[in-house]
């Protein structure tokens, strides 16, 4: 069957494969233990649910504007305004289908045949694909935990090449919950603003940070970085909604409107009862969000402690979204019943097979040595997720 070089060429997502094995596991009646998911486990909130069932009587079921419905572009602005001070317009603002289409959407937008966009590793493993996807080339900046994996700017500058159209900021950072301060972000607008980048900054985890850490939102820097800022944002962490498919995209009017055209001749408009179940999400009462990301700051704080206490495993706190991403190397070269782990992904593979404990290896976000544990779980898969893991460790030598 003749498929197109550009799909064939493809990777599957490397946290899908291993999220499909525990599925598999899961379905044969196995107990797994699922620490690879990048889902809050939270019910969506009621008073969301009850929008949805209240848009569907209403009759807000046929299409809508290909950029989103006006009321909620503007609770987006809104929304975006009380959190980090930036003012967006509604023509500033688009709705898509989620932050994945969001993505897509900007980088279709601003990326020509053979340019360059700059990703930090390790990375969220759909930015690469991305990129790709509208024929830029991804190029890769890496760091290291020491620098609590972010990029300085004499790292950024070293990446630039008069090929490179924009850099994309992942914070908090999936995989590593690492977050940039006001500072670190200042000197890497200065190196953008010099080189006339586009910065991608997405900010779908910005509302779970821990810590009383003061989070600064990439356009809030200065109207000048606002102006080369592509903001995305969305509701499917901070709400509990990965399955309603909502992502804003916050930007230009110019840049908006070009996704706007590219949306309307690719998916026309988001789900139309989601659209205004997100109204509800972002204007709504915001306690039960509030309660969400104190439950994950908690099961933050056990995971760090238990993962430390594992001989051999050292992990940084995490000051964001609801991932750990803490170094295994240590166990790399050991092996147990004629089962070698070479790297992550052997040991991620081990981890499923011998406890039944799913986990991503760092591996597939361009960082060897790690893995990424989510804390998107209850407290007791968290606690027997951990006795396995150790139980599994020690029958390593
Ligand atoms: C960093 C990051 N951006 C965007 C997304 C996509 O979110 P959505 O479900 O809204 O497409 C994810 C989901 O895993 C993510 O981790």
């Amino acid at each position: 069957m003749y498929i197109a070089t550009k799909v064939k060429t493809m990777e599957f997502s490397g946290t899908m494969q291993i999220s499909g094995k525990a599925k598999e596991l899961k379905a044969q009646g196995i107990n797994v233990i699922d620490l690879s998911v990048g889902e809050p486990d939270f019910p969506t909130p009621q008073r969301i649910k009850d929008a949805a069932i209240k848009a569907m009587e209403d009759g807000h079921t046929g299409y809508t504007m290909a950029a989103g419905i006006v009321p909620l572009r503007k609770a987006v602005g809104k929304w975006i305004k009380d959190f980090s001070g930036v003012e967006y317009a509604v023509n500033e603002i688009i709705v898509s289908n989620g932050a994945k289409h969001s993505l897509y959407n900007t980088l279709q937008t601003i990326i020509d045949v053979g340019e360059e966009v700059i990703i930090p590793a390790p990375y969220w493993v759909t930015y690469p694909a991305l990129v790709k996807i509208v024929d830029g080339i991804p190029v890769y900046i890496d760091t290291t935990s020491e620098s609590d994996f972010k990029i300085t700017p004499e790292q950024l500058k070293a990446a630039i090449t008069d090929k490179t159209r924009a850099l994309i900021l992942c914070n908090p950072s999936n995989p590593t919950g690492s977050v940039y301060s006001k500072s670190e972000l200042e000197a890497i607008g200065k190196i953008v603003l010099e080189n006339d980048l586009y910065v991608i900054s997405d900010e779908i985890y910005s509302r779970l940070v821990y810590d009383d850490f003061e989070y600064a939102s990439f356009p809030s820097l200065s109207p000048e970085l606002k102006k080369k800022t592509i903001l995305i944002e969305g509701v499917s962490k901070s709400y509990s909604m990965t399955g309603w498919r909502i992502g804003f995209t916050a930007a230009d009017k110019e840049l908006i409107s070009g996704m706007g055209k590219l949306q309307s001749q690719m998916t026309s408009n988001p789900c139309s009862i989601s659209q205004y179940a997100a109204i509800e999400a972002i204007s709504g009462l915001q306690s039960d969000v509030e309660e969400m990301r104190k439950t994950f700051s908690g099961r933050r704080e056990y995971l760090f402690n238990a993962l430390n206490k594992i001989d051999g495993v050292k992990a940084e706190n995490a000051k964001g979204a609801f991932y750990l991403f803490p170094d295994f190397s240590s166990y790399f070269g050991k092996s147990n019943a004629g089962t070698k782990i070479e790297g992550s992904m052997d040991l991620a593979m081990y981890l499923i097979a011998e406890a039944q404990v799913a986990t991503v290896p760092g591996s597939v976000f361009g960082a060897e040595g790690f893995m990424r544990i989510a804390y998107a779980t209850s407290m007791e898969n968290l606690e027997e997720g951990i006795k396995r893991i150790k139980e599994a460790l020690n029958k390593l030598s």
